[in-house]
């Protein structure tokens, strides 16, 4: 892969996806964008606001928007998702149409749980564990259709997934 390609990342909530793509982002010397975080900016609200004022559905739509946005006019080559943005299939679709290569972080409910319940962001779809755990089981078959897997475990630090994917997907 060259370092002119776009990777995405995507996984469960609390996998590390923002803080990887950080390190990967100085790994690699180049700019990344969080989509979460591009969303709150655009809408000068929390995403959490945006779920609880506006609802699910409203919020996927500005989400797909706001890929969209990224994809066709920024030349930014690092962008992490938001947990959910992987699963609509418009929304791999248009990833697929830029030619991005996707990459999984890949872990143990328990150890995104632990993450989730640690955090001081709040996380609207998982408000307690039975509701975490039934979506990260209904997502799982979506996240592997990611060209790149790397298992995430709580005795690696951000720094050295990042190392690893800079490693393997740009050789
Ligand atoms: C969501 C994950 C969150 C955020 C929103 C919905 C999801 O992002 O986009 O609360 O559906 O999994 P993180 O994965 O960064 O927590």
């Amino acid at each position: 892969m060259s370092k002119d390609e776009r990777i995405i990342l995507t996984g469960f909530m609390g996998v590390g996806k923002s803080t990887v793509a950080k390190c990967l982002s100085y790994i690699l010397r180049t700019e990344k964008i969080d989509l979460d975080r591009y969303i709150e900016a655009n809408a000068r609200r929390s995403i959490t606001e945006i779920i609880e004022q506006d609802g699910e559905d409203d919020f996927r739509r500005i989400e797909t928007e706001s890929l969209r946005e990224i994809l066709a006019q920024t030349d930014i080559k690092i962008i992490s998702l938001g947990g959910g943005a992987w699963i609509p299939p418009e929304n791999r679709s248009l990833i697929r149409h830029y030619q991005c290569t996707t990459v999984w972080l890949e872990s143990t409910f328990e150890h995104c749980w632990r993450n989730i319940s640690c955090s001081k962001q709040n996380r609207p779809l998982a408000k307690n564990k039975k509701l975490a755990q039934s979506l990260f089981d209904e997502r799982q078959k979506f996240y592997c259709l990611a060209d790149w897997h790397f298992i995430v475990k709580p005795e690696f630090s951000s720094f050295e997934v990042a190392k690893k994917i800079a490693e393997e997907v740009f050789g």
